[in-house]
């Protein structure tokens, strides 16, 4: 048995939180029910999505599952020029797009956290997991009284001491492999682009807390490479996203089979924070207009129309692929065949 916090699992693998349409109740739930612990990605949902995802969870599975949120922030405050360049930079995808209006950057811009974490209590999965920063104390302290286990996640050793400070029971130490956005606390500073194994290294020579390492994993051998070099867990995300189970949409999948030939880059150009997805033409193009970016979350909403039209239409070049460096070893399988094989190469000495 694998233990974090109070939960014990049949092996040491965790399903990545990926909010925005991959994470499902059934992709978590499957997982769970193979004996990793599956995640559900909630950062985008309002309290009352979010209570039915995990509702839906626990009709599926009677296993434990963490629900992911993003750590609260402030929306950033625009000047009309930022507005403006941000607006000329995205004009001619709106126009290919036939997108005629321009989104809305009022307030508030994101789900208010402290409305998202009473579903938390209310609802008490075996894990509540956040990354981008820290959370409020108090929270970490309702979640112990509630017997729920806490996870952060780091991209540094800094970030990881912090975490401790708060009194996390485990660390995500997130490499610069991962797929999706970066955990990086600063919103705006530079990635330190620690890679995983080195992040593990670290941090399993430096504290006791419990570490799941993610970044990169695709195979059994991986993952036993993060595990002899000093992580507890091993946490997934593109190696899920062609489950049947996952909610990755068919535009996705596509450009994920057809990834061949193709690289991941790491972009702030989808959402304002830094993250990383294969390299398709918004991605590349935006590279020149780094200027004309808004903070996370207002770059993410200023972006969502033309990433829907663009999934409505087909057209991969416009996406936000999130996918790890791994991704070109990705598998279609069903999520329990997936952590089954996983686990079996893992176990092979
Ligand atoms: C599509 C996608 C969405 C993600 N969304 C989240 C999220 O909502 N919360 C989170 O903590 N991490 C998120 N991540 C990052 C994962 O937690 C994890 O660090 C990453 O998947 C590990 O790297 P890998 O994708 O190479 O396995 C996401 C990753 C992907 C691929």
């Amino acid at each position: 048995m694998h233990k974090i916090g109070n939960i014990s699992l049949k092996n040491s693998l965790i399903l990545a939180p990926m909010a925005g349409g991959p994470s499902t109740p059934r992709l978590a739930a499957a997982v769970s029910n193979a004996g990793g612990l599956g995640s559900l990605g909630c950062a985008y949902e309002s309290p009352d999505q979010m209570q039915r995802t995990i509702q839906t969870t626990k009709s599926l599975t009677e296993k434990p599952f963490a629900v992911g949120l993003f750590a609260p922030l402030q929306d950033p405050v625009l000047n009309n020029d930022q507005i403006e360049k941000a607006t000329a930079a995205l004009a001619i995808y709106r126009k290919e797009l036939e997108i005629n209006t321009i989104p809305s950057l009022a307030s508030p811009m994101s789900i208010d956290f402290d409305r998202q974490f009473e579903i938390i209590l209310k609802e008490a999965p075996a894990a509540f997991s956040f990354t981008f920063g820290l959370v409020p104390k108090e929270c970490i302290l309702a979640c112990r009284s509630r017997k729920i286990v806490t996870i952060g996640t780091a991209t540094t050793l800094d970030e990881a001491q912090l975490l401790i400070d708060l009194g996390v029971d485990a660390i995500v130490a997130q490499g610069v492999e991962a797929g999706g956005h970066r955990g990086i606390f600063s919103l705006t500073g530079e990635d330190p682009q620690i890679k995983m194994l080195d992040l593990v290294k670290t941090l399993s020579q430096t504290v006791k807390t419990t570490i799941i390492a993610a970044g990169g994993m695709m195979t059994g051998q991986d993952i036993r490479a993060a595990l002899n070099n000093g992580a507890h867990f091993a946490q997934l995300g593109t190696a899920f996203l062609l489950c049947q189970e996952a909610g990755t949409s068919e535009t996705y999948r596509t450009a994920l089979l057809n990834f061949k030939n193709s690289k991941t880059d790491l972009t702030r150009a989808f959402s304002g924070r830094i993250a990383r997805g294969i390299e398709n033409r918004f991605l590349k193009e935006m590279k020149n207009k780094a200027g004309s970016i808004l903070p996370f979350p207002a770059q993410n909403n200023f972006t969502r129309d033309i990433r829907n039209k663009a999934t409505q239409l087909g057209k991969s070049e416009f996406l936000s692929l999130w996918a790890g460096e791994g991704v070109a070893k990705i598998r279609s399988l069903s999520a329990k065949d997936l952590v089954e094989i996983l686990w079996q190469e893992t176990s092979v000495v």
